[in-house]
Protein backbone atom coordinates (compact mmCIF):
# COMPACT_ATOMS: atom_id res chain seq x y z
CA UNK A 1 0.00 0.00 0.00
CA UNK A 2 2.81 2.15 0.81
CA UNK A 3 5.42 1.78 -1.82
CA UNK A 4 8.74 4.76 -1.49
CA UNK A 5 8.19 7.61 -3.46
CA UNK A 6 10.74 9.51 -3.33
CA UNK A 7 14.01 8.50 -4.84
CA UNK A 8 17.58 8.29 -3.74
CA UNK A 9 18.47 11.26 -5.60
CA UNK A 10 16.23 13.48 -3.51
CA UNK A 11 17.38 12.78 -0.22
CA UNK A 12 21.74 12.94 -1.04
CA UNK A 13 20.36 16.21 -3.26
CA UNK A 14 18.78 17.08 -0.14
CA UNK A 15 21.66 15.70 2.10
CA UNK A 16 24.65 18.29 0.29
CA UNK A 17 21.84 20.66 0.10
CA UNK A 18 21.50 21.03 3.50
CA UNK A 19 25.59 20.45 4.57
CA UNK A 20 26.60 24.03 4.92
CA UNK A 21 23.72 24.52 7.48
CA UNK A 22 24.78 20.92 9.19
CA UNK A 23 28.43 22.44 9.21
CA UNK A 24 27.58 25.71 10.68
CA UNK A 25 25.40 24.11 13.71
CA UNK A 26 27.89 21.11 14.12
CA UNK A 27 31.16 23.74 15.02
CA UNK A 28 28.21 26.05 17.00
CA UNK A 29 27.84 23.08 19.11
CA UNK A 30 31.23 21.62 19.25
CA UNK A 31 32.28 24.95 20.56
CA UNK A 32 29.91 25.22 23.54
CA UNK A 33 29.91 21.83 25.08
CA UNK A 34 27.60 20.66 27.61
CA UNK A 35 27.58 17.34 29.85
CA UNK A 36 24.74 15.35 31.27
CA UNK A 37 21.44 15.49 30.77
CA UNK A 38 20.81 19.22 31.12
CA UNK A 39 22.22 21.20 28.22
CA UNK A 40 20.37 24.50 27.55
CA UNK A 41 22.59 26.02 25.06
CA UNK A 42 22.74 23.04 22.79
CA UNK A 43 18.81 22.80 22.92
CA UNK A 44 18.37 26.38 22.46
CA UNK A 45 21.12 25.62 19.17
CA UNK A 46 18.41 22.68 18.19
CA UNK A 47 15.15 24.82 18.88
CA UNK A 48 16.20 27.89 16.54
CA UNK A 49 17.68 25.30 13.56
CA UNK A 50 13.99 24.27 13.93
CA UNK A 51 12.36 27.30 14.21
CA UNK A 52 9.49 28.02 11.87
CA UNK A 53 9.27 24.06 10.90
CA UNK A 54 5.90 22.19 11.23
CA UNK A 55 6.88 20.45 14.37
CA UNK A 56 5.37 19.25 17.38
CA UNK A 57 7.69 19.96 20.21
CA UNK A 58 7.81 17.81 23.49
CA UNK A 59 9.40 18.53 26.79
CA UNK A 60 9.86 16.71 29.80
CA UNK A 61 10.85 17.47 33.15
CA UNK A 62 13.61 15.21 33.52
CA UNK A 63 16.14 16.36 30.87
CA UNK A 64 16.85 19.39 28.37
CA UNK A 65 15.96 16.50 25.62
CA UNK A 66 13.31 17.34 23.37
CA UNK A 67 10.96 15.16 21.01
CA UNK A 68 10.17 16.83 17.54
CA UNK A 69 6.98 15.46 15.76
CA UNK A 70 6.48 15.64 12.22
CA UNK A 71 2.97 14.43 11.23
CA UNK A 72 2.47 13.50 7.45
CA UNK A 73 -0.95 14.06 6.01
CA UNK A 74 -2.10 10.31 6.32
CA UNK A 75 -2.56 8.47 8.90
CA UNK A 76 0.39 5.85 8.59
CA UNK A 77 2.89 4.26 10.98
CA UNK A 78 5.40 6.49 13.49
CA UNK A 79 9.08 6.13 13.24
CA UNK A 80 11.52 7.60 15.30
CA UNK A 81 14.94 9.22 14.14
CA UNK A 82 17.47 9.72 16.95
CA UNK A 83 20.27 12.61 18.07
CA UNK A 84 21.89 12.07 21.15
CA UNK A 85 23.23 15.64 21.97
CA UNK A 86 26.08 15.43 25.09
CA UNK A 87 29.69 16.02 25.09
CA UNK A 88 32.12 14.22 27.63
CA UNK A 89 34.71 15.40 30.19
CA UNK A 90 37.97 15.80 28.93
CA UNK A 91 39.69 19.02 27.24
CA UNK A 92 39.83 19.34 23.83
CA UNK A 93 43.47 19.28 21.79
CA UNK A 94 42.52 19.38 18.08
CA UNK A 95 43.62 22.58 17.64
CA UNK A 96 40.91 23.82 15.20
CA UNK A 97 39.07 26.72 14.82
CA UNK A 98 35.88 26.12 16.79
CA UNK A 99 37.70 24.13 19.13
CA UNK A 100 35.53 23.57 22.39
CA UNK A 101 36.00 27.41 24.71
CA UNK A 102 35.34 25.17 27.69
CA UNK A 103 38.29 23.32 29.31
CA UNK A 104 36.84 19.91 30.43
CA UNK A 105 34.33 19.65 27.71
CA UNK A 106 34.62 18.62 24.56
CA UNK A 107 32.46 16.60 21.72
CA UNK A 108 34.89 14.13 21.65
CA UNK A 109 32.22 11.02 20.48
CA UNK A 110 30.44 13.24 17.94
CA UNK A 111 27.38 13.92 19.20
CA UNK A 112 27.65 17.31 17.62
CA UNK A 113 27.46 15.59 14.51
CA UNK A 114 24.53 13.60 14.94
CA UNK A 115 22.81 16.47 16.33
CA UNK A 116 23.32 18.74 13.25
CA UNK A 117 22.07 15.61 10.75
CA UNK A 118 19.14 15.20 12.36
CA UNK A 119 18.12 18.90 12.31
CA UNK A 120 18.80 18.58 8.84
CA UNK A 121 16.72 15.42 8.06
CA UNK A 122 14.17 17.13 10.21
CA UNK A 123 14.12 20.29 7.60
CA UNK A 124 14.72 17.99 4.36
CA UNK A 125 11.21 15.81 5.40
CA UNK A 126 9.39 18.59 6.43
CA UNK A 127 10.05 20.05 3.13
CA UNK A 128 8.48 16.89 1.35
CA UNK A 129 5.42 16.52 4.53
CA UNK A 130 3.26 15.94 1.81
CA UNK A 131 4.59 13.37 0.49
CA UNK A 132 5.20 11.16 3.66
CA UNK A 133 2.88 7.82 4.57
CA UNK A 134 2.79 8.37 8.11
CA UNK A 135 4.57 10.43 11.50
CA UNK A 136 8.57 10.60 12.14
CA UNK A 137 9.58 11.87 15.74
CA UNK A 138 13.31 13.40 16.33
CA UNK A 139 14.76 12.40 19.13
CA UNK A 140 16.96 15.04 20.46
CA UNK A 141 18.68 13.14 23.38
CA UNK A 142 21.13 14.09 25.68
CA UNK A 143 22.95 12.52 28.77
CA UNK A 144 24.25 9.35 26.53
CA UNK A 145 27.49 9.81 28.10
CA UNK A 146 26.27 7.08 31.17
CA UNK A 147 23.44 9.33 32.25
CA UNK A 148 20.59 7.26 30.47
CA UNK A 149 19.52 10.07 29.16
CA UNK A 150 17.20 7.99 26.98
CA UNK A 151 15.80 5.79 29.59
CA UNK A 152 14.44 9.13 31.40
CA UNK A 153 12.95 10.56 28.07
CA UNK A 154 11.21 7.34 27.67
CA UNK A 155 9.96 7.49 31.65
CA UNK A 156 9.12 10.92 31.09
CA UNK A 157 6.26 9.84 28.69
CA UNK A 158 7.97 11.86 25.64
CA UNK A 159 7.99 8.84 23.21
CA UNK A 160 4.43 7.72 24.15
CA UNK A 161 2.18 6.10 22.14
CA UNK A 162 6.10 4.03 21.11
CA UNK A 163 6.87 4.31 17.49
CA UNK A 164 6.52 1.50 15.37
CA UNK A 165 10.22 1.38 14.23
CA UNK A 166 13.63 3.24 15.46
CA UNK A 167 16.68 4.24 13.80
CA UNK A 168 20.00 6.07 15.06
CA UNK A 169 23.08 6.81 13.48
CA UNK A 170 26.58 7.27 15.42
CA UNK A 171 29.86 9.00 13.89
CA UNK A 172 32.76 6.81 13.33
CA UNK A 173 36.58 8.14 12.50
CA UNK A 174 37.41 4.68 12.66
CA UNK A 175 35.25 3.06 9.38
CA UNK A 176 36.08 4.27 5.84
CA UNK A 177 34.28 7.86 4.79
CA UNK A 178 30.98 8.08 4.19
CA UNK A 179 30.33 4.19 4.84
CA UNK A 180 27.12 2.94 6.80
CA UNK A 181 27.61 0.13 8.76
CA UNK A 182 25.71 -2.07 11.33
CA UNK A 183 24.54 -5.59 12.19
CA UNK A 184 22.07 -7.72 13.17
CA UNK A 185 21.61 -8.92 16.80
CA UNK A 186 23.80 -6.92 19.32
CA UNK A 187 25.71 -4.03 18.17
CA UNK A 188 26.87 -2.80 21.29
CA UNK A 189 27.49 -4.67 24.78
CA UNK A 190 25.90 -4.03 28.25
CA UNK A 191 27.84 -2.17 30.33
CA UNK A 192 27.46 -2.46 34.40
CA UNK A 193 30.26 -1.01 36.75
CA UNK A 194 31.15 -2.62 39.07
CA UNK A 195 33.15 -2.24 43.06
CA UNK A 196 34.64 -3.74 45.42
CA UNK A 197 35.24 -3.17 48.97
CA UNK A 198 37.54 -5.89 51.08
CA UNK A 199 37.67 -5.13 54.46
CA UNK A 200 40.63 -6.24 56.13
CA UNK A 201 42.25 -5.22 59.55
CA UNK A 202 44.88 -2.36 59.45
CA UNK A 203 48.09 -2.53 61.31
CA UNK A 204 51.84 -2.28 61.07
CA UNK A 205 53.73 -2.79 57.88
CA UNK A 206 56.16 -5.42 59.43
CA UNK A 207 53.72 -7.52 61.41
CA UNK A 208 51.08 -8.80 58.78
CA UNK A 209 50.48 -11.58 61.16
CA UNK A 210 48.83 -8.99 63.68
CA UNK A 211 47.08 -7.30 61.10
CA UNK A 212 44.72 -8.72 57.64
CA UNK A 213 46.00 -7.27 54.44
CA UNK A 214 43.51 -6.35 52.05
CA UNK A 215 45.77 -5.62 49.45
CA UNK A 216 46.70 -9.06 48.22
CA UNK A 217 43.35 -10.38 48.89
CA UNK A 218 42.02 -7.75 46.12
CA UNK A 219 44.99 -8.57 43.74
CA UNK A 220 43.94 -12.58 44.18
CA UNK A 221 40.28 -11.17 43.34
CA UNK A 222 41.50 -9.36 40.05
CA UNK A 223 43.22 -12.40 38.90
CA UNK A 224 40.31 -15.07 40.06
CA UNK A 225 37.72 -12.82 38.39
CA UNK A 226 39.56 -13.56 35.02
CA UNK A 227 40.11 -16.84 35.71
CA UNK A 228 36.14 -16.72 36.35
CA UNK A 229 35.68 -15.32 32.95
CA UNK A 230 37.30 -17.41 30.86
CA UNK A 231 36.58 -20.91 32.49
CA UNK A 232 33.03 -20.18 33.33
CA UNK A 233 31.57 -17.48 30.25
CA UNK A 234 31.59 -19.30 26.62
CA UNK A 235 33.08 -17.51 23.87
CA UNK A 236 30.26 -17.61 22.00
CA UNK A 237 28.07 -15.23 24.64
CA UNK A 238 31.38 -13.37 25.94
CA UNK A 239 32.04 -10.73 28.80
CA UNK A 240 34.58 -8.50 29.31
CA UNK A 241 35.16 -7.90 33.32
CA UNK A 242 38.13 -5.01 33.44
CA UNK A 243 38.98 -3.85 37.38
CA UNK A 244 40.31 -0.56 36.26
CA UNK A 245 40.99 1.42 39.77
CA UNK A 246 42.36 0.03 43.04
CA UNK A 247 42.90 2.01 45.95
CA UNK A 248 44.46 1.47 49.10
CA UNK A 249 46.58 2.37 51.55
CA UNK A 250 48.52 5.74 52.60
CA UNK A 251 52.50 4.92 52.78
CA UNK A 252 54.99 2.17 53.25
CA UNK A 253 54.79 1.25 56.20
CA UNK A 254 50.99 0.80 57.19
CA UNK A 255 48.82 -2.38 56.60
CA UNK A 256 45.29 -0.23 55.33
CA UNK A 257 42.14 -1.53 56.74
CA UNK A 258 40.27 -1.37 53.42
CA UNK A 259 41.16 -2.09 49.53
CA UNK A 260 38.26 -0.88 46.93
CA UNK A 261 38.51 -2.12 43.17
CA UNK A 262 35.94 -0.50 40.80
CA UNK A 263 35.71 -2.18 37.17
CA UNK A 264 33.13 -2.74 34.43
CA UNK A 265 31.38 -5.90 33.07
CA UNK A 266 30.42 -5.61 29.57
CA UNK A 267 28.23 -8.92 27.59
CA UNK A 268 26.35 -9.33 24.71
CA UNK A 269 22.97 -10.38 26.45
CA UNK A 270 21.08 -10.10 29.29
CA UNK A 271 21.18 -13.24 30.62
CA UNK A 272 25.39 -13.71 30.19
CA UNK A 273 24.75 -10.16 32.00
CA UNK A 274 23.19 -11.40 34.79
CA UNK A 275 25.19 -14.78 35.40
CA UNK A 276 28.41 -12.74 35.40
CA UNK A 277 27.63 -9.94 37.74
CA UNK A 278 26.56 -13.21 40.22
CA UNK A 279 29.76 -15.00 39.45
CA UNK A 280 32.05 -11.98 40.28
CA UNK A 281 29.84 -11.16 43.44
CA UNK A 282 30.36 -15.16 44.44
CA UNK A 283 34.48 -14.83 43.36
CA UNK A 284 35.48 -11.59 45.33
CA UNK A 285 32.89 -12.71 48.74
CA UNK A 286 34.94 -15.79 48.66
CA UNK A 287 38.17 -15.41 47.97
CA UNK A 288 38.09 -12.51 50.79
CA UNK A 289 36.07 -15.43 53.19
CA UNK A 290 39.06 -17.80 52.53
CA UNK A 291 41.33 -15.25 53.78
CA UNK A 292 38.95 -14.32 56.90
CA UNK A 293 38.41 -10.87 55.23
CA UNK A 294 35.09 -9.82 53.90
CA UNK A 295 34.34 -8.24 50.36
CA UNK A 296 31.13 -5.76 50.00
CA UNK A 297 30.24 -6.16 46.27
CA UNK A 298 27.78 -3.73 44.42
CA UNK A 299 27.38 -3.04 41.32
CA UNK A 300 25.71 0.28 39.27
CA UNK A 301 23.71 -0.94 36.61
CA UNK A 302 24.24 0.81 33.64
CA UNK A 303 23.08 0.59 29.74
CA UNK A 304 21.55 -2.58 28.36
CA UNK A 305 22.55 -4.66 24.83
CA UNK A 306 21.80 -2.49 22.26
CA UNK A 307 20.05 -5.02 20.09
CA UNK A 308 19.58 -4.64 16.11
CA UNK A 309 16.51 -5.62 14.55
CA UNK A 310 17.12 -7.94 11.62
CA UNK A 311 14.53 -6.32 9.39
CA UNK A 312 15.55 -2.99 10.25
CA UNK A 313 18.87 -3.58 9.43
CA UNK A 314 18.48 -5.01 6.16
CA UNK A 315 16.47 -2.37 5.40
CA UNK A 316 19.44 0.02 6.50
CA UNK A 317 21.53 -2.12 3.82
CA UNK A 318 19.14 -1.76 1.24
CA UNK A 319 19.10 2.00 1.76
CA UNK A 320 22.50 3.11 2.17
CA UNK A 321 23.33 0.69 -1.54
CA UNK A 322 20.29 2.71 -2.88
CA UNK A 323 21.80 6.11 -1.70
CA UNK A 324 25.64 5.35 -2.18
CA UNK A 325 26.25 2.69 -4.30
CA UNK A 326 27.48 -0.75 -3.83
CA UNK A 327 30.23 0.10 -1.31
CA UNK A 328 27.80 2.00 0.65
CA UNK A 329 26.60 -0.78 3.09
CA UNK A 330 29.56 -2.76 5.61
CA UNK A 331 27.92 -5.45 7.13
CA UNK A 332 29.97 -5.34 10.50
CA UNK A 333 31.36 -9.27 11.44
CA UNK A 334 31.56 -8.38 15.41
CA UNK A 335 29.64 -6.80 17.81
CA UNK A 336 31.96 -3.50 19.69
CA UNK A 337 31.95 -3.95 23.35
CA UNK A 338 31.62 -0.52 24.19
CA UNK A 339 27.62 0.55 24.88
CA UNK A 340 24.84 2.74 24.27
CA UNK A 341 22.04 4.37 25.63
CA UNK A 342 19.64 4.17 22.38
CA UNK A 343 19.34 0.26 23.57
CA UNK A 344 16.70 1.58 25.69
CA UNK A 345 14.72 2.59 22.57
CA UNK A 346 15.80 -0.46 20.79
CA UNK A 347 14.43 -2.83 23.73
CA UNK A 348 10.79 -1.20 23.04
CA UNK A 349 10.60 -0.99 19.97
CA UNK A 350 12.04 -2.80 16.75
CA UNK A 351 15.10 -0.53 14.81
CA UNK A 352 18.62 -0.65 14.36
CA UNK A 353 21.97 1.95 14.76
CA UNK A 354 24.22 2.19 12.57
CA UNK A 355 27.76 3.55 11.96
CA UNK A 356 28.34 6.16 9.83
CA UNK A 357 32.43 6.28 8.86
CA UNK A 358 33.88 9.62 9.01
CA UNK A 359 37.66 9.25 9.11
CA UNK A 360 39.29 13.46 8.46
CA UNK A 361 40.43 13.62 4.87
CA UNK A 362 44.01 12.45 4.57
CA UNK A 363 43.67 10.28 7.56
CA UNK A 364 43.80 6.47 7.56
CA UNK A 365 40.45 5.11 9.53
CA UNK A 366 42.38 2.14 10.70
CA UNK A 367 45.11 4.75 12.81
CA UNK A 368 43.46 8.13 13.02
CA UNK A 369 42.49 9.17 16.86
CA UNK A 370 39.40 7.05 17.86
CA UNK A 371 36.29 8.36 19.81
CA UNK A 372 36.48 9.77 23.03
CA UNK A 373 40.28 10.84 22.40
CA UNK A 374 41.11 14.24 22.88
CA UNK A 375 42.47 14.71 19.60
CA UNK A 376 39.33 13.30 17.56
CA UNK A 377 38.43 14.94 14.47
CA UNK A 378 36.44 13.65 11.79
CA UNK A 379 35.82 14.13 8.40
CA UNK A 380 32.03 17.24 8.39
CA UNK A 381 30.93 16.54 4.53
CA UNK A 382 29.87 12.98 5.65
CA UNK A 383 27.06 14.34 7.26
CA UNK A 384 25.44 14.73 3.75
CA UNK A 385 25.17 11.44 4.03
CA UNK A 386 24.07 10.84 7.39
CA UNK A 387 21.39 13.48 6.12
CA UNK A 388 20.23 11.69 3.75
CA UNK A 389 20.53 8.35 5.13
CA UNK A 390 18.16 9.49 8.15
CA UNK A 391 15.79 11.04 5.36
CA UNK A 392 15.67 7.63 3.27
CA UNK A 393 15.04 5.49 6.69
CA UNK A 394 12.25 7.28 7.72
CA UNK A 395 10.82 7.29 4.41
CA UNK A 396 11.36 3.56 3.95
CA UNK A 397 10.29 2.64 7.43
CA UNK A 398 6.80 4.23 7.04
CA UNK A 399 6.41 2.18 3.52
CA UNK A 400 6.18 -1.40 3.10
CA UNK A 401 9.83 -2.00 2.75
CA UNK A 402 9.71 -2.74 6.49
CA UNK A 403 7.29 -5.50 7.31
CA UNK A 404 6.96 -5.41 10.59
NI1 LIG B 1 28.62 8.38 21.36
Amino acid sequence: MNALTLDAKTWTDAGEALLPDAVALRRAIHAEPELGLDLPKTTAKVKAALAGLPLEIREGPSTSGLIAVLRGPANGRTVLLRGDMDALPLTEDTGLPFSSQHEGAMHACGHDTHVAMLAGAARALCERRDQLPGSVMFMFQPGEEGWHGARFMLEDGLIDPLPDAAFALHISPNMPRGVIASRTGPLLASSDKIRIKVKGKGGHASMPQDALDPIPIACEIVIALQAMVTRRVAVSDPAVVTIAQIDSGTTDNIIPEVARLRGTIRTLSERQREAVMAQVERVATHVALAHGAEAEVSFDRGFPVTVCDGRVVDLAEETARRLFGEQGFIRMTHPMMGAEDFSYVLHKVPGAMAFLGGAPEGGDFRTCCALHSNRMVIDESVMARGIAMHCAMAEAMLSDALEL
